[in-house]
């Protein structure tokens, strides 16, 4: 299995190039599944989470070929593949195969809504809580579905089709939002979705549905508004750039001091998390491509922050700024509203000489002036690359083992890194 040794101490001083969205990758990916034609997705990052898909996706007949494979030196574009669906060979998605990626369990919506039927296995549990899937099953009966949950599958029919309704969600849910997108998008007559999830790769999918063919307004703000059509054709679409990886070289930036430029990507995306950096001593700028981040000399500032979902702190980048808040010269509080037990950094952090304690939802974090390297290892991407971070700035040698969940979703890391000055290599076998 392969281990990421970090030798921390160096600033960062260079230029990272961001990657597609693995967030919106994903539900693209997904959205293929809509169309007898050709989705042509371009910028699609080359993570283990996007190949598991294929896999995935290929199960229910999705043929894939990809064009305009990136040169070796050239770091800035993404792949581009093209998805085609036009014979959906299974409608069943096994545990197998959902069990290793929740996100696959989204193929519900658009197989139902093509198909007029669907049986996807029940997620299970994740490492970052129980992360249930009762709004997805409440939202398509909302359009006329009949579900049954038998023998760990969730069993989806709409033999006459789905048909539009107005459907409020209790909570908002990025995932559900997504799917009841794509239903609606095939549904007869107009679904309003009130209390839908905002965040830009809800945008980025509706944007491409809309290019197929689909009639969606309000992507972006809580009420969304879907004019069924009967069929949708292909389309070709860029991936938005990963606000999560930005925010994670941003963070890094600030935790190791130096001057990081962030390209192919845009500040407006994490708005939260850079005013949180700038509290916290970093310089943040807006360039024409991106965002530039600064901290030389000057200590780190303790902050308090919430997540939230979009517009606020993001939960996926909440292990990387409490990594940062490690070495702040005072004490801050990270309350984690999103998921239930999304604190599994914090025993691996205590290992590199943090200290951090626990009251339900809330970390209290107190500064320390130093973190010593040590072996760790994580059960999640984030909480992962959070270690990495700390490592950045920690003396001496920190390994992180199990490095299968940052190749979930971080492309090429230890290369980014390591162009900046960062001494991290990954380590075979
Ligand atoms: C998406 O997960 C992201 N995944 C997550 O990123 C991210 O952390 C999360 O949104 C929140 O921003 C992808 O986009 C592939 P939710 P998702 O449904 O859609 C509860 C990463 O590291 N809920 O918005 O699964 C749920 O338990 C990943 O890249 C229900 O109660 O998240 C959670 O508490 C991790 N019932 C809350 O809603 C449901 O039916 C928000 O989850 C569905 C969700």
């Amino acid at each position: 299995m392969d281990r990421i040794r970090i030798r921390g101490g160096n600033a960062l001083n260079g230029t990272i190039p961001i990657s597609g969205a693995k967030n919106a990758t994903l539900p693209l990916m997904i959205a293929s599944l809509l169309t007898d034609d050709t989705l042509t997705l371009e910028n699609v990052p080359h993570l283990a989470d996007v190949e598991q898909l294929i896999r995935i996706l290929g199960n229910h007949g999705v043929d894939y070929t990809v064009s305009g494979k990136r040169l070796a030196h050239d770091t800035s574009t993404g792949r581009t593949i093209h998805f085609s669906a036009r014979n959906i060979v299974d409608t069943t998605a096994p545990y197998e195969l959902v069990s290793k990626m929740r996100a696959s369990f989204w193929v519900i919506g658009p197989l139902l809504a093509r198909m007029g039927q669907a049986r996807v296995s029940l997620p299970g549990g994740c490492a970052i809580g129980t992360r249930p899937v009762d709004l997805f099953i409440d939202g398509l009966q909302a359009l006329g579905a009949r579900i049954d949950i038998d023998g760990g599958y969730v069993a989806a029919e709409a033999k006459g089709g789905l048909i539009g309704t107005r459907y409020v969600f209790p909570k908002v849910s990025v995932g559900a939002t997504h799917v009841m997108l794509m239903a609606a998008s095939l549904a007869k007559g107009e679904t309003v979705i009130e209390n839908a999830a905002r965040e830009p790769e809800i945008v980025d999918l509706a944007t491409c549905l809309n290019a197929m063919g689909a009639r969606i307004e309000g992507a972006g703000t809580p009420t969304i508004r879907i004019e069924g059509v009967t069929a949708l054709s292909g389309a070709r679409h860029r991936v938005m750039p990963d606000r999560i990886e930005t925010g994670t070289y941003a963070i890094a930036a600030a935790m190791a001091g130096g001057d990081v430029t962030l390209e192919h990507t845009r500040g407006d995306y994490l708005q939260a998390a850079l005013v949180a950096l700038g509290e916290a001593g970093a310089e943040v700028t807006a360039t024409p491509n991106g965002v530039r981040i600064v901290r030389n000399g000057g200590g780190v500032h303790p902050v308090d922050v919430v997540t939230d979902p979009f517009p606020g702190f993001p939960t996926d980048l909440q292990a990387q700024f409490m990594a940062l808040m490690t070495r702040a010269n005072g004490v801050s509080h990270i309350t984690e509203t999103i998921f239930e037990n999304r604190f599994m950094h914090v025993q691996e952090l205590a290992r590199l000489g943090a200290k951090i304690s626990l009251s339900g939802q809330v970390a209290r974090i107190e500064g320390v002036p130093r973190l010593a390297g040590a072996p760790v290892m994580a059960t999640d991407l984030r909480a992962s690359v959070s270690l990495v971070i700390a490592g950045l700035a920690a003396e001496g040698e920190t390994m992180v083992n199990r490095v299968y969940h940052l190749d979930r979703g971080f492309e090429r890391l230890e290369e980014k890194l390591s162009a900046c000055g960062a001494e991290v290599e990954r380590i075979s076998g």
